[in-house]
């Protein structure tokens, strides 16, 4: 395989990423992150995936970014070398991923799982922004999306003492999408990312594009996209096959290979 850091597998109409640094409990560095993104948009190019599943091990989703890897390093290092400019690459693929979410996400690790469409989390998982306590605050778009998840006084208080949640806290709180039993988290992902593999692909672009723009636009210009995109699903003949096959009283047939 090409990748080191990472073990990627393609089923049906689902890519696999899965993170293998175990010794470092998938801390994010260099080039994990360089794998992640390039499986992420190698997925992105490929018609024949329609969904993505990014998950860690047992024990650790990802515990941050590489701690050691950053520890010497300047401001001026860190500026003019923006090592984490990639992940907005990530953020921005068209194919919905779904995070399979065990153990620790913490700084990164849950920065990463927020740059996914879908939280599936196990009962074991952990979630926190714990950068604070080294001297940092979060990197990779932790003090915008928390917020948004889980509105601004948990994200600040999890952000400003470094506290970590469960993952039954953190469904109540809106992070994750459902809450599962560790041994049933892969299937309940793979399953989830079948079903949106299944439907129409520039229909589900459509579909994760108009979410996006609900995160970073105000209601009226989000309101405005979606019609738009509403609207131009009608050009498609998914659109046709869908509703006449709702209409026949059978499966729709989107043309998948
Ligand atoms: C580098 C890490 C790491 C990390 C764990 N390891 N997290 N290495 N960066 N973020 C390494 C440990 O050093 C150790 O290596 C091995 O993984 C196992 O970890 P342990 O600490 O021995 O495991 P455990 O006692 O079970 O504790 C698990 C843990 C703890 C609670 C998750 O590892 C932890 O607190 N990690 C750091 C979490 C964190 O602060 N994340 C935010 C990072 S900053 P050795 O070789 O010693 O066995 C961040 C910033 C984002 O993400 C962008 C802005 C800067």
């Amino acid at each position: 395989s090409e990748y080191e850091l990472i073990l990627t597998e393609t089923r049906g109409r689902v890519g696999h990423i899965t993170l293998n640094r175990p010794e470092a409990l998938n801390a994010l560095n260099r080039q994990l992150m360089r794998e992640i993104v390039s499986a992420g948009r190698a997925y992105d190019a490929d018609p024949d995936i329609g969904a993505i599943v990014i998950t860690g091990s047992a024990k650790a989703f990802a515990a941050g970014a590489d701690i050691k890897e950053m520890a010497e390093r300047d401001y001026v290092d860190m500026y003019l070398d923006d090592p984490f400019a990639e992940w907005s690459e990530f953020s921005r693929l068209r194919t919905p991923v779904v995070a399979a979410v065990a153990g620790f996400a913490l700084g990164g690790g849950c920065e990463l799982a927020m740059m996914c469409d879908i939280i599936l989390a196990a009962d074991t998982a952990r979630f926190g922004q714990p950068e604070i306590k080294l001297g940092v605050i979060p990197g990779m778009g932790g003090t915008q999306r928390l917020p948004r998840a889980v509105g601004r006084y948990k994200a600040a208080e999890l952000v400003l003492t470094g506290r970590t949640m469960d993952a039954e806290e953190a469904e109540r709180a809106g992070l994750v999408s459902r809450v599962v039993p560790a041994d049933e988290l892969l299937a309940e992902a793979a399953a989830t990312a079948e079903t949106i593999a299944s439907m129409s692909l520039p229909v589900v672009y459509a579909a994760k594009e108009a979410l996006q723009a609900a995160e970073e636009t105000v209601l009226a210009e989000g309101l405005r996209f979606e019609k738009q995109a509403f609207t131009a699903t009608f050009a498609l003949d998914d659109q046709t096959e869908g509703m006449r096959a709702f209409r026949d009283k059978r499966s729709p047939d989107f043309g998948h290979r």
